[in-house]
């Protein structure tokens, strides 16, 4: 580690609010899925800050959309017509079966966007007072007041915010009794994942969707998807609610709409749409002339390369090298799971001597929940990279050992 981290690290200790614990490497620049440090040492990036950037780092395409939409119209705000927004959600709403959408800045708001159309639909169309939304334990929907309460997660997360607000009930994952039972006249929405990125990486079972969606129905209530992670071909479709063949009544869309500007939507049926009228919801930057422009083009590159299908490939090579890892290191990997590129590997332990492990041989990846590698990289990578990234893994496995 250079001194010059160390002097970053002190720099920032000084000047920032201490909300992060940062990993020890201070990222000069990145292109395509390769990190490099300070002193230009290149790292393989299995995060994509976070599942945002699932075109790779820096791009020339990207980069000249920008500019030339930089030169042309940067921000007008939403009191005017704005093309380049409409070009988007032409693009966006033709890859699902949802009518409308609303443009903001990150998945929180998308999140909140969701659970404020789903109140609002209840009382403005439907006349109810219904205002309650359930959501899954280990979920995770965003640190936004509301959001937060929406999240299934106790601890540091939540601690010390009290009072949350009102109207949100957490059930127990995968109990479809408990979900029914929390289920009363105030009921708005069940909010889900269909893959709890956070939370573990672990996709929704098909029986308990169905039986969510039949609830819903039931009961005349909104089914709202959260898509902010697995969104946009990551998990082997477009949207993660394909592989199951529901229609949520909204779903949410934030991380790697924009390649890494910062974006969210809020994307929802005509129907759930008439809950939001002039003056109901707004943000100043929402739909902004640039992001809106190089999400448009993140969208036509994803479609034209196909890379739904690239990420659904690569997540089953991925899995058959953990099975080979398995077999080379007994008792050390419990399995994978995910679906696509949103890809978990469960280690027997605690995993943080491993997750060190690969950094220290630069590979990025990331620990959730302790046990959890999460691995959510640029889905243009290529096989010869997810092998990269196993014998890293393999090396590390074999020193613990050893
Ligand atoms: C499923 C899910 N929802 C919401 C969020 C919050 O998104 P943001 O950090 O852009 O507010 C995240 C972020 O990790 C997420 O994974």
């Amino acid at each position: 580690m250079s001194n010059t981290f160390e002097a970053i690290k002190e720099r920032e200790s000084n000047l920032l609010c201490h909300t992060y614990g940062r990993y020890p490497l201070a990222v000069s620049r990145a292109k395509g899925n390769k990190l490099y440090d300070l002193d230009g040492n290149e790292y393989l990036d299995f995060l994509a800050g976070i599942a945002v950037c699932s075109l790779g780092h820096s791009r020339d395409d990207l980069a000249d959309v920008m500019a030339e939409q930089a030169r042309k119209l940067v921000h007008v705000s939403n009191l005017f017509y704005q093309e380049p927004q409409l070009d988007l959600a032409e693009k966006l709403l033709s890859t699902c079966a949802a009518g409308k959408v609303f443009f903001c800045n990150s998945g929180a708001e998308a999140n909140e966007g969701a659970i404020k159309l789903a109140r609002r639909y209840m009382h403005l169309v439907r006349g109810e007072e219904r205002h309650e939304i359930i959501t899954l334990e280990k979920s995770f929907h965003g640190r936004t007041l509301s959001t937060l309460t929406a999240t299934g997660q106790t601890g540091p997360i939540k601690d010390g915010f009290n009072p949350l607000p009102e109207g949100f009930v957490t059930v127990p994952f995968g109990n479809v009794n408990a979900l029914r039972g929390a289920i009363n006249a105030h009921t708005a929405a069940i909010m889900i994942e269909m893959v709890q990125g956070e939370g573990g990486v672990r996709p929704l079972p098909t029986d308990y969707v169905n039986d969510i969606v039949a609830l819903c129905k039931e009961n005349d209530i909104l089914l709202i998807v959260d898509e902010v992670q697995t969104g946009l071909c990551r998990t082997g479709r477009v949207w993660a609610h394909q592989h199951y063949n529901i229609v949520p009544d909204i779903f949410t869309s934030a991380k790697a709409l924009a390649n890494g500007l910062p974006m969210g939507a809020v994307l929802c049926s005509d129907e759930t749409a008439k809950g939001f009228a002039p003056g109901s919801h707004a943000t100043t930057f929402g739909g902004g002339a640039v992001v809106s422009a190089v999400a448009a083009k993140v969208l036509d590159i994803m479609l034209e390369q196909k890379l739904a299908d690239r990420a659904l490939d690569l997540g089953e090579f991925a899995r058959r090298a953990v099975v080979e890892l398995m077999e080379k290191h007994p008792g050390r990997i419990v399995g994978s799971r995910g679906l696509g590129l949103l890809f978990g590997i469960e280690l027997a332990g605690n995993g943080q001597d491993i997750w060190k492990g690969l950094l220290a041989r630069k590979v990025v990846c990331n620990l959730t929940q302790g046990t959890i590698l999460r691995l959510v990289p640029p889905l243009t990578i290529g096989e010869d990279d997810i092998t990269a990234f196993m014998d890293a893994l393999d090396d590390v496995l074999g020193s613990l050992e050893g």
